[in-house]
């Protein structure tokens, strides 16, 4: 009995629970660092010039795939999991629109207080796994970084895939890094060491769910980056 009762599969819904609960929590105890763990006390200066770094490294040098021949100020760009606000202050910087989910009000607390005054951030708290939050309006980019990689769950980030597909218009770009170093085993509470896919799985996933996967890098290690475009 106790046997089935401990091989018995997590619900989605449980396990979406756990994630908002384990986030909220971190956001309590150390926001900041739970976002970006490279320092365990940052400034405020730090914290947003680590996100002026990510959009440098992943964005700047992307722009081809990413803008399409548009100007980037008058791009849509959604971001999915933008936790306190680091990086999507920096997408806002450089695109029109940034329409920005997470799971965690608490996270989510934290960057509209420090995104106060930006009036072309958009921020929504979802149930963790689908965009019924965000207004239906065709997208032109969209982005996610360090959250993935702590999604326990396939369904989940094949969800994730789908509603991106919806919002996005036809050719446009789905950038996202998940963890790809399926050796590291992760639990379905686990909301720290999320599920690892391999190349085979991504692409899988991606023709899945309605996108062509053109390029990637990181096969196998924590930082594995995925160029989907959507079936134009
Ligand atoms: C490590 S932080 C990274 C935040 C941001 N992407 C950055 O790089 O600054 C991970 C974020 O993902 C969010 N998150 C975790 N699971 C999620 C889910 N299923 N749906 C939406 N957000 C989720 C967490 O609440 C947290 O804010």
């Amino acid at each position: 009995m106790l046997a089935r009762l401990l091989s018995r599969p997590v619900s989605i819904e449980r396990q979406l629970q756990t994630m908002r609960r384990d986030w909220d929590q971190r956001a309590r105890q150390n926001a900041w660092h739970f976002v970006a763990t490279g320092k365990s006390e940052w400034t405020a200066e730090q914290f947003f010039a680590s996100g002026e770094r990510a959009v440098a490294d992943y964005i700047l040098g992307d722009l081809t795939n990413i803008c399409q021949g548009k100007a980037a100020g008058d791009m849509r760009v959604l971001e999915i999991g933008c936790g306190a606000g680091r990086v999507t202050r920096a997408l806002a910087r450089l695109f029109g629109e940034v329409h920005a989910v997470d799971i965690s009000e608490e996270m989510l607390e934290r960057a509209r207080l420090s995104l106060a005054g930006i009036h072309n951030v958009h921020l929504y708290r979802n149930n963790g796994m689908d965009l019924g939050v965000v207004p239906a309006i065709p997208f032109d980019f969209a982005f996610s970084i360090i959250v993935f990689q702590h999604i326990p769950s396939r369904e989940v980030i094949a969800s994730y895939l789908r509603e991106v597909h919806r919002l996005l218009r036809a050719g446009a770009l789905f950038k996202l890094q998940v963890r790809g170093n399926t050796s590291d085993s992760s639990a379905p509470d686990d909301t720290w060491v999320g599920v690892a896919l391999s190349e085979d799985d991504a692409t899988a996933l991606a023709f899945e769910c309605g996108f062509e996967p053109r390029y990637s890098t990181g096969a196998g290690t924590p930082d594995f980056w995925l160029w989907f475009f959507k079936a134009g």
